[in-house]
């Protein structure tokens, strides 16, 4: 793929840049996304059953045992190529955030550093009571399993439509992008918020602002730079454009 000269130029200097992605980051490791027609998963299930707080207190069982589903599925796969070009990326760039509406820790796993989870941890699971991490939980009961503190009914860590967003992850994120000089909107639809939003911030501060996604979104029309395409092709070849010696 061929970048245009000043935006090579522009990466080159830069030393603030912030990246947004979502769940088609993950599509090349073999994880279905949200919103892709068909292949999505709100094409088979609807996200109001399975992830919102009110669908929990409805079948906690259902939500658990989804979730478990996705646990498991996520263990099954590794970071691809463009999870490990982020990584090399952030080597290269004095301030580099890395925001994530993914659950799935791949990002972590790939050898990223400084990762804001904005949707929180499928990994992780916690008491829907009393708020208690744990790393042990019993799986194959027929009920959902409880808390050994307080016997609430434990949830993953992750945030469900209707909830906020962990506060020090998105004032973190918000300034990111309201003080990077290139902003990267890679992998998401760019519909749900407050992520969405981020993209904006960083553009109304003068950021330069880069999409990376397999098709057009809203945000397209906005952006400085936009590359149409598989984000685990056009990163690896990006990191390789802009600092030469590349991945090797
Ligand atoms: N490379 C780049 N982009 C891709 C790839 C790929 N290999 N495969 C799919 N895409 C694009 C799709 O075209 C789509 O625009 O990734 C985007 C994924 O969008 P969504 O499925 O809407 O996922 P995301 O934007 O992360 O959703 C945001 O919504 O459902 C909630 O909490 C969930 O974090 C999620 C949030």
């Amino acid at each position: 793929m061929e970048f245009p000269s000043e935006f090579i130029r522009f990466l080159t200097k830069a030393s603030r840049v912030a990246v947004l992605t979502g769940a088609g980051v993950s599509q090349e490791s073999g994880l279905r996304t949200f919103r892709d027609a068909q292949s999505g998963l709100w094409a088979q299930y609807r996200p109001e059953d399975l992830a919102s707080p009110e669908a929990f207190a409805r079948d906690p069982k259902l939500v658990w045992d989804w979730y478990a589903w996705r646990r498991e599925a996520i263990k099954g796969v590794r970071p691809n190529a463009g999870h490990y070009a982020l990584t090399e990326m952030e080597k290269k760039i004095s301030e580099f955030t890395l925001v994530t509406q993914n659950v799935d820790g791949l990002h972590r796993i790939a050898g990223s550093a400084n990762i804001l989870e904005l949707h929180g941890n499928i990994l992780k699971v916690r008491c829907s009571e009393c708020g208690t991490f744990t790393e042990t939980w019993d799986d194959d009961v027929e009920s959902v399993p409880r808390c050994e503190k307080c016997n609430g009914l434990l949830r993953p860590d992750v945030v469900w439509f209707g909830e906020s967003l962990p506060r020090a992850e998105l004032e973190a994120a918000v300034n990111a992008a309201r003080t990077c000089q290139v902003f990267f909107s890679i992998g998401t639809s760019g519909v749900v918020q407050s992520a969405a939003a981020l993209a904006h911030a960083a553009r109304n501060k003068g950021s330069v602002v880069v999409e990376i996604n397999a098709e057009p979104t809203p945000l397209t029309p906005k952006v400085d730079f936009a590359f149409h395409g598989k984000s685990g092709e056009i990163l690896p070849e990006l990191v390789k454009a802009v600092w030469a010696n590349g991945l090797s």
